[in-house]
């Protein structure tokens, strides 16, 4: 079932531009539609404009008019696990359920699967705003 997602993410981490980290990143996130969106980083001369992979998915989800999403990929190479940065994990976090699951992977599968509660407890979300 997550095949499909982990597919994905080789794929976009395939597209990565990432000339200045050499780190190529690629990430998919299961839509509440159904329909996968996925995302590669896109770094920038000026490093910090630089975007994640996540990000990139998120936008691609939101852009297509869907606003939560049920599962998350991350993909990069390298033996220490590629989990969501902070800021991917708070831009996760406004998307989706504590129980959401996130699949990190390396190019060869999966690796570890956690949630985002275990990435992003006690997290503050658009019910804070309430
Ligand atoms: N990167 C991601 O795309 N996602 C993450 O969760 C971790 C880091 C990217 C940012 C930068 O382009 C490169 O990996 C090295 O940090």
């Amino acid at each position: 079932m997550t095949e499909d997602l982990i597919a994905a993410a080789r794929d976009a981490m395939s597209r990565a531009y990432a000339p200045y980290s050499g780190f190529a990143v690629g990430a998919a996130v299961r839509a509440d539609n159904g329909e996968i969106y996925s995302g590669c980083n896109v770094e920038n001369a000026a490093y910090p404009e630089g975007l994640c992979a996540e990000a990139s998915a998120i936008a691609a989800m939101v852009n297509a008019g869907v606003r939560r999403l049920s599962e998350v990929c991350v993909m990069g190479k390298g033996d220490a696990l590629v989990t969501p940065c902070g800021g991917c994990r708070q831009k996760i976090r406004e998307f989706a359920a504590g129980a959401t699951a996130i699949h990190v992977c390396g190019p060869e599968g999966l690796r570890k699967t956690t949630t985002l509660d275990e990435l992003l407890p006690l997290s503050f979300g658009p019910e804070n705003l309430k």
